[in-house]
């Protein structure tokens, strides 16, 4: 990352940018930006990934057409992105466009993903017949510049508006909650998962940790049907573990992605496989 901030920093400093100013964004800052994008880390099974920087124009803004709902105010620039279709081209989708909101909160610029958009307003990115866009990222300058101790205020709220560890991480079966204490070295890259932006906050994440190996298989549980219909939680699936991956490759965890290996348990209905980290030990 071409950054002096450490991915926990990024975690911390990210929200969903509602509100944004009339100010373009910088040369500078966009060709940083596109310099970025041009670089996608890998999706999970290796599918391309291109990513668009969309700007709309004052027309477009006034008819609002970019966006199904109108929460977010002043939307200029959009992250759109274009992943191959495969078996896990949702969750490859949000991991990668992920590590770019990362990246663009590097650059001092505010983000929000936006499930529900419209996609006949990016038409221009040629969306091609074995490839998808799901989700598209909003960009731009916030319009209230947060000052360090707001920003820790405002970490600290959303802290704890996400879903404790016991709901979301276990040690050998699905019944034996996970502590940090057993977790060890992995207890950040799954913090900063727990932080991790999903859909209407809905934190569909099960991670279940092997027994004395630093191997965790990732579970999607559905939490909101309309989302899930939407694929969306496949999105969060893939934000939440680009947030680990990235955590864990800066604190120099080696290990790699499989989505081949679930253990062998029985699952609750609402709960499928992902993918699995098989950290080297
Ligand atoms: C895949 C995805 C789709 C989202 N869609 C929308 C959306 O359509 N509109 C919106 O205002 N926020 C949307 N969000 C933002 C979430 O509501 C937000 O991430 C969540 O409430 C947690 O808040 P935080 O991002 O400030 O930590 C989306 C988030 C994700 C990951």
């Amino acid at each position: 990352m071409n950054s002096k901030k450490t991915v926990k920093e990024l975690v911390q400093m990210r929200y969903s940018c509602r509100t944004y100013t009339d100010t373009p964004i910088e040369p500078a800052i966009k060709e940083k930006l596109i310099h970025e994008a041009a670089y996608p880390i890998k999706g999970l099974l290796g599918e391309y990934i291109r990513i668009n920087l969309v700007e709309s124009t004052d027309e477009d803004l006034s008819t609002g057409d970019a966006l199904e709902y109108g929460f977010i105010k002043n939307a200029r620039n959009f992250i759109v992105g274009i992943v191959q279709n495969s078996n896990r081209s949702y969750e490859s989708y949000g991991y990668v466009i992920e590590d770019l909101v990362l990246k663009a909160t590097a650059l001092g610029l505010g983000t929000c993903w936006v499930g529900y958009f419209n996609p006949s307003f990016f038409s221009s990115i040629g969306l091609k017949e074995n490839e998808i866009s799901p989700a598209i990222v909003v960009t731009g300058h916030p319009a209230t510049k947060r000052s360090f101790t707001d920003k820790f205020i405002h970490f600290a709220a959303r802290a704890s508006s996400r879903k404790k560890w016991n709901r979301l991480f276990f040690d050998g079966d699905l019944n034996t909650p996970l502590s940090p204490e057993i977790a060890g070295e992995y207890t950040e890259p799954l913090e900063m998962l727990r932080m991790a932006p999903s859909s209407g906050n809905s934190q569909p994440w099960i991670v279940l940790k092997e027994k004395e190996k630093p191997v965790f298989h990732f579970f999607m549980r559905v939490v909101n049907k309309n989302y899930h219909k939407r694929h969306l939680q496949n999105i969060d699936m893939g934000i939440g573990m680009c947030h680990f991956f990235l955590n864990a490759r800066e604190n120099k965890l080696d290990g790699e992605w499989t989505i081949n290996n679930p253990p062998e348990i029985s699952l609750p209905e609402n709960l499928y496989y992902t993918a699995s980290w098989n950290g080297k030990p």
